[in-house]
């Protein structure tokens, strides 16, 4: 371990060593559930705010400035290095993304690029130095990106996909385009996630966030290869998170591809993943995110079981299962913050 992470209660568990308490922080901390965000998203696009350091460096600090998060991740979006690989994409309003020429065929593969992080996403870099010297060393900051197969699905589909259709049909019957395409991808992401360690990165995470729509023997033969080529090839001086959604039938391949953590969405009890995925590696989760509609009370009661089933042992990190929702009420965030640590001091 670096000495710098010696105090952070986050990468001491992402390391599986004992902490005063369980660490939280929550995918989309920083969105729409907050006033504060929403009042810039007013003057900006989203994609604006993302390519705009200060900007995005002011809304990576929101949540930070309100609760009492164990990290910060750097406000951006998994969809960010693929328009300088060539492929164009914007937000429609109400839709999510929508890419205006999908990839499809061998030919507009060969034509993407694989990105100079520096030079083609600088933004990116700059609002991860402006965030670390903002926190003067708080807390540390996790830089991210997608995973193969998820950033894939969008490129070939066009957009956020019910039944993955064309990425399964690229995947049986064209296997020389997937494998030139997860290539791209994966060289891409290499250089992707360690230029933001370079810039200041302490932690990744690696979002396979639609992969759960894979049997594992598909799983096992066209997505793992790529999934450990990336996580193989990135600076393992920071800990890797490696986290999915509807996983439950992979997370032994997951923990084989790679990942210092493994992150479990709430569809499988803490224990049961641990006890899959094996005692060497962290775990992260797995609230429902839409519990915290619910008052209280409820969120207590589930917070205090997803704790009981980690059992205090040294290397879990308190999550969401899957990103916090818009519409949250902020007063409940505040209050799961504080009880995770209350309830979780040893
Ligand atoms: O966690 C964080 O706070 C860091 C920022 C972050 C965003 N997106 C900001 C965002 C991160 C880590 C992501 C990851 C991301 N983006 C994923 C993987 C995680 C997951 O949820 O499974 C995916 C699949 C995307 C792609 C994406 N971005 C979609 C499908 C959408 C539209 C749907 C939606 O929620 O609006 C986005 C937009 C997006 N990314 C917003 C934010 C704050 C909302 C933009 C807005 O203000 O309208």
């Amino acid at each position: 371990m670096k000495k710098a992470e010696a105090h952070y209660p986050f990468l001491l568990a992402c390391r599986k060593q004992p902490t005063p308490y369980t660490p939280i922080w929550l995918m989309r901390q920083a969105g729409r559930y907050m006033k504060e965000y929403r009042t810039l998203r007013k003057k900006f696009s989203f994609l604006e705010m993302c390519k705009n350091p200060e900007v995005a460096a002011r809304v990576t600090l929101q949540p930070i400035e309100k609760f009492k998060l164990d990290a910060a991740i750097i406000f951006s979006d998994i969809l960010i290095p693929l328009e300088p690989m060539g492929v164009e994409f914007e937000f429609a309003k109400g839709e999510g993304p929508v890419f205006h020429h999908p990839i499809r065929e061998l030919k507009q593969i060969e034509q993407l690029r694989v990105i100079e992080p520096e030079k083609d996403v600088s933004f990116l870099m700059e609002a991860i130095r402006i965030v670390r010297r903002e926190l003067e060393g708080k807390i540390p900051l996790i830089g991210f990106s997608g995973a193969p197969f998820t950033l894939v699905s969008y490129m070939i589909e066009g957009g956020h996909s019910r039944n993955y259709i064309l990425t399964k049909g690229m995947m049986y019957q064209n296997p020389t385009a997937w494998d030139r395409l997860m290539g791209k991808i994966c060289e891409t992401l290499i250089s992707y996630l360690n230029a933001q360690v370079q810039a200041g990165a302490q932690a990744l995470q690696i979002f396979d966030s639609w992969v759960g729509c894979l049997s594992p023997q598909d799983y096992k033969e066209y997505v793992f290869p790529y999934s450990k080529r990336v996580m193989d090839g990135v600076d393992r001086s920071v800990p890797l998170i490696h986290f999915a959604t509807s996983s439950s039938t992979l997370l032994e391949q997951m923990k084989q591809a790679g990942g210092d953590v493994i992150g479990v969405d709430w569809r499988i009890n803490l224990k049961e993943a641990w006890a899959r995925i094996g005692e060497d590696v962290a775990i992260q989760g797995n609230l429902d995110p839409v519990i915290l509609f619910s008052p209280i009370r409820l969120i207590e009661r589930e917070v205090k079981r997803i704790l009981d089933q980690a059992e205090n042992r040294p290397g879990h990190i308190f999550n969401l299962g899957h990103g916090i929702l818009p519409n949250t009420p902020v007063e409940h965030v505040a209050a799961l913050v504080e009880m995770v640590h209350e309830y979780s001091s040893r």
